[in-house]
């Protein structure tokens, strides 16, 4: 494997394997993987003979009060998984390589309807920053194919958005969260939590399955179902910030009844903010 840190370098490697005609398949990241992101680059290499990752703590995807300054930045670590899975070129801009000009004079990508709702209402700035970055990376590996975990269920369907409008000749895989033996889905985040914390985190994902399940029983008014959901939370001590349930390819409230949904939801437990969503 080649780390590379300039996006000259990147291209140059890139352009060789193009001109062998070879298909590139990319999954971004901002580091600190675990076995979710390590899962999406094996999934990458069964769909390419070249797969690249990008390791970047994107700063314009952070609110001023969120923790881009404490993101666990764990470079090296992250070099020797993706080595000893395969993958060919690592990817490790600076800052000052991705963004060369100060941010506020910075072209942007917006994704507006599905930007405001869900994780986008109480993190306003979170998916242009991730629009842009990704529309960036995209334009500078320029993959056949890039893959994204359904983790981060909002952020998939703003990628798939963002491809579809922009005309981007890029194939988006979704693939399904990986999660421990409790069912706690892995995240970078997840550091934060004590052991306390991370004995009720579960809760997070069981309060889902059982939701999904009434759901499949039958039971449409999903209003009340969310409330008993976020109560569910309270008293189990997470701070919930959204439970809902929406069409999964779009994020719109359901108008017809039970087809295409997908329960999504967010909770604050001690410093970490906890997301997780299933489909019904
Ligand atoms: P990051 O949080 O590092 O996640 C990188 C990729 O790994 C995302 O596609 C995410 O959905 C996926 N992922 C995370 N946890 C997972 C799990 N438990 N199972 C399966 N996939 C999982 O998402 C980002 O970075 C950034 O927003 C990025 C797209 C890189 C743009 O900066």
């Amino acid at each position: 494997m080649r780390t590379v840190h300039t996006i000259a370098e990147l291209r140059a490697q890139v352009a060789t394997w193009r001109r062998a005609g070879e298909r590139v398949a990319f999954v971004p990241t901002m580091g600190n993987l675990h076995r979710g992101h390590i899962h999406l680059v094996e999934r990458a290499r069964e769909r390419a003979p070249r797969t690249v990752a990008s390791v970047f703590v994107n700063p314009t995807q952070f609110g001023p009060n969120e923790d881009y300054a404490g993101y666990p930045r764990t470079l090296e670590d992250d070099a020797r998984q993706l080595a000893a899975i395969g993958l060919d070129v690592l990817f490790a801009p600076t800052v000052a390589e991705m963004y060369p000009r100060p941010l506020d004079e910075m072209t942007q990508v917006a994704v507006p309807e599905l930007s405001g709702v869900l994780c986008g209402a109480s993190r306003p700035i979170h998916f242009r920053g991730v629009a842009t970055v990704v529309s960036k990376l995209f334009n500078m590996v320029q993959p056949d194919v890039a893959l994204f975990g359904e983790k981060d269920w909002q952020q998939l369907i703003v990628i798939r958005r963002l491809v579809a409008d922009l005309d981007f000749p890029i194939e988006i895989v979704g693939v399904p969260t990986v999660r421990e033996a409790d069912g706690l889905a892995l995240s970078s985040r997840n550091g934060y939590l004590t052991a306390e914390e991370r004995a009720i985190a579960p809760v997070l994902y069981a309060t889902l399955t059982a939701c999904a399940e009434r759901v499949r029983a039958g039971e449409r008014d999903y209003e009340r179902l969310a409330d008993e959901a976020k109560a569910r939370l309270s008293a189990a001590g997470f701070r919930p910030d959204y439970f809902e349930i929406r069409r999964a390819h779009d994020l719109r409230l359901p108008a017809d009844g039970g087809a295409d949904l997908r329960i999504l939801a967010a909770a604050w437990l001690g410093r970490a903010r906890l997301i997780d969503n299933l489909a019904v």
